[in-house]
């Protein structure tokens, strides 16, 4: 009888030999080590418990929110100038300020409530992460395709997010526990009527978008700063699909827009943006009808001109999902000199919860991996050791080794402050739990209502009908109130596609601790 095991590669195979990781030549792949043909096995089968071992721990947690994604590599090209102006005027970020001066960056795409493997035609936000490889380290920039968001006070993001995943009963996403979230929560109206509207399923990732949405700072050599929002300009144009096409597409597969962005690059079509920034002078801007630290408004353009600072191209693709896909982190926090974080209570909120989530999802070490190391920075800290210690620095290596600082007879120094401290305006008040002034939740998602197409319209008021008419009853009527204050014509659409007439609603008050405008108590003044 032949023994499989000892019959070897057959000859003229030059091909490497398979190893186990510790460097061990496999002789046998197929069969694990057992007392006769037959079994039983031993617990010394070191190569078979390694291997199944290794395997047991492939997956480390999804993302809890954004976890079907794609990466992609490429360049940031600054153009020296905000529109007219010289960019030191008002930001000392290196990257910024040479005409043609290209730093290497990676983004990545994104949905945001599906799983790993979920579709990527979902009505649903898309991430836009940018990560800059900055001589001055790493700078994220982490987004989305719609420039708002459906909340502004971070406290409320594990809920809103628990309303849109699916039910943890029956496992699916349900109209009835999104909308019954959204009706208690006026800001979100601005994000809803984007996300309902065809700009909800964008066509792929080439073609979509990109917001900063928080407000940030930037800051100037002499420390004086101004509030700014970013964003991405596709140069191939923005498509979107009906719900209609969304399901043609996903009847094809459910990964269109990485394959889409593979294909793309390697036929040489590299997808370009530019990037835009809106500015405005630090302080809260009383003159305004809603606070510029609130990620549920747009800057009007033709008070705030998006002007354009630099274009990005994206020209190559990982080489392995795993390790630049799964384990790239980005965070609201990874700023560089020159930009600035605002008060803006959604971005705290995000800047703790990023960072906080990768010390979990891929370790206390996840810096350490190569695609989210600061290429073209040096790294020299004193923080040691944890989980996958990868890389140890050597900055401290002396006799004795220092690796704290303060120190006199060695170590790390503190680097020299570059300039003033910042100038941006002080702040005063005392600690409470309040909503920011200036709500205004009606008036921009009007503004947009308005300004879409009668299709656009069309197909809005569709999906809002058709996912309202599963809600119950108390939830479909507060909808059709916000839509009548958001634009009557839409509360009489969604309306009459459901069966309430603002004679319905007339009788329901303000929500608890609702900020109305006076434009809004007119309108529910007269309602219909
Ligand atoms: C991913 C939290 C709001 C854009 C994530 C992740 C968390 C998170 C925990 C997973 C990160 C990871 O596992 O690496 C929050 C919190 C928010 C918030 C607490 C509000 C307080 C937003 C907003 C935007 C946004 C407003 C868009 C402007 C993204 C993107 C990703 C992401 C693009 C995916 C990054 C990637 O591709 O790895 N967020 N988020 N998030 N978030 Fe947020």
């Amino acid at each position: 009888m032949t023994d499989v095991s000892s019959q070897g590669p057959p000859q003229g195979d030059d091909r490497e030999v398979l190893t186990n990781r510790q460097g061990h030549p496999v002789h046998d792949n197929q069969n694990q080590r057992t007392v006769g043909a037959r079994g039983p096995a031993t617990l010394e089968n070191y190569q078979f418990l390694e291997k199944i071992s290794h395997f047991d721990r492939e997956r480390i947690p999804e993302r809890v929110v954004h976890a079907r994604g794609v990466t992609a590599y490429g360049y940031f090209e600054a153009y020296g100038a905000w529109g007219e102006e010289p960019i030191d005027r008002y930001t000392r970020a290196k990257l910024f300020q040479e005409r043609g001066k290209r730093t290497d960056v990676a983004v990545r795409f994104s949905t945001v409530i599906g799983g790993r493997d979920s579709s990527e035609a979902a009505r649903d936000p898309r991430g836009f992460a940018v990560k800059f490889y900055t001589e001055d380290g790493n700078w994220d920039l982490v987004g989305n395709n719609l420039g708002v968001f459906f909340i502004r006070d971070a406290i409320k993001f594990p809920d809103v997010i628990h309303a849109l995943k699916p039910d943890p009963v029956t496992f699916e996403q349900q109209p009835r526990r999104i909308f019954d979230f959204m009706s208690q929560t006026p800001e979100s109206m601005h994000m809803l009527v984007n996300l309902f509207s065809p700009r909800g399923i964008p066509a792929d990732y080439r073609h979509m978008q990109g917001f900063g949405v928080n407000t940030y700072k930037w800051v100037n050599a002499a420390g004086e700063t101004k509030l700014v929002k970013y964003h991405w300009m596709p140069k191939a144009g923005v498509r979107s699909m009906t719900a209609e096409d969304a399901a043609n597409v996903q009847a094809d597969g459910l990964g269109h827009a990485t394959k889409d962005l593979y294909e793309a690059v390697a036929r040489g079509d590299h997808p370009e943006w530019e990037l835009l920034v809106q500015m405005m002078d630090d302080h809260d801007h009383p003159e305004l009808d809603f606070d510029p630290l609130d990620d549920t408004k747009t800057w009007p353009e033709q008070d705030f001109p998006p002007r354009p600072v630099g274009r990005m191209v994206l020209d190559r693709m990982p080489e392995n999902y795993f390790a630049e896909n799964e384990q790239i982190s980005f965070g609201t926090g990874v700023l560089v000199d020159g930009l600035d974080f605002s008060d803006d209570k959604m971005l705290v909120g995000r800047t703790f919860s990023y960072s906080d989530t990768q010390r979990y999802r891929v370790g206390p070490n996840y810096l350490q991996l190569p695609v989210n190391m600061p290429k073209h920075a040096a790294v020299r800290t004193n923080q040691r050791d944890g989980q996958m210690t990868y890389h140890v620095d050597s900055a401290g290596a002396a006799d004795p080794v220092v690796n704290y600082e303060p120190s006199v007879i060695g170590g790390l120094r503190e680097a020299p402050y570059p300039t003033h401290d910042e100038q941006g305006p002080e702040i005063r008040g005392r600690l409470t739990r309040k909503r920011i002034p200036r709500a205004n939740d009606y008036q921009q998602a009007g503004q947009r209502y308005l300004l879409m197409e009668q299709w656009e319209r069309d197909d809005l008021v569709h999906n809002f009908v058709t996912l309202l008419a599963q809600c119950d009853r108390p939830v479909r009527e507060r909808m059709v109130w916000h839509f009548l204050l958001v634009e009557n014509d839409l509360g009489l659409r969604v309306g009459e596609g459901l069966g309430i007439g603002p004679e319905d609603v007339t009788g329901l008050e303000p929500l608890p601790g609702q900020d109305l405008t006076d434009e809004d108590r007119e309108r529910l003044a007269h309602l219909g």
